[in-house]
């Protein structure tokens, strides 16, 4: 357990999120995009200790049937300590809070390694017998 985490929401800044996806080894992209793409989220968690970054989850939901969530990232050195979780758990929690209909929470591209990680919190592999495995394309260049 670690003291002193604040939980935020809808205030991550294009700084931090450089620091947390160079620190979780993916592919730099551009400030302009960065800022664009948090300002086009509708939901996003942040855990800070201080005044330090340490991890995020983002989210595009229509608030009511469908809600895709992305860039998850607990900081290396602070893993390992149910910070993932308990931002997953806050995810969950606010589309519980504000939806009564049937809701699908989506998590794309995710890794072979990082799928127990989700199980614990109740996701379901696809394919399974309502969804296929997800299908996705890159457009204007390949990503590595
Ligand atoms: C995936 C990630 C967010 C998990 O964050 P975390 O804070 O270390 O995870 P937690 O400590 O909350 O773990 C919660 C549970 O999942 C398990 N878990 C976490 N990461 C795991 C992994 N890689 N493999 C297997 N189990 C894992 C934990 O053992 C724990 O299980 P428990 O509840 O039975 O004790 C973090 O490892 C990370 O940022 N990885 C790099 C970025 C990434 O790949 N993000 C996912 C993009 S889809």
């Amino acid at each position: 357990m670690i003291d002193g985490l604040t939980y935020g929401e809808n205030d991550l800044s294009v700084e931090e999120y450089k620091i947390l996806r160079t620190d979780a080894g993916w592919k730099p992209i551009p400030d302009e995009q960065i800022r664009k793409s948090i300002d086009a989220c509708n939901y996003s968690i942040t855990v800070r200790k201080q005044d330090q970054i340490i991890g995020m989850a983002r989210c595009l939901s229509d608030d009511v049937y469908m809600t895709y969530v992305y860039d998850v990232v607990v900081h290396s050195k602070f893993r390992g300590n149910n910070i993932g979780k308990t931002m997953m758990e806050k995810v969950i929690s606010h589309y519980k809070d504000r939806c009564d209909y049937l809701m699908q929470i989506v998590l794309l591209a995710v890794t072979s390694d990082v799928e127990p990680f989700y199980k614990t919190l109740g996701f379901k592999r696809y394919p399974n017998l309502i969804n296929g495995s997800g299908m996705g394309m890159w457009i204007n260049g390949k990503p590595y």
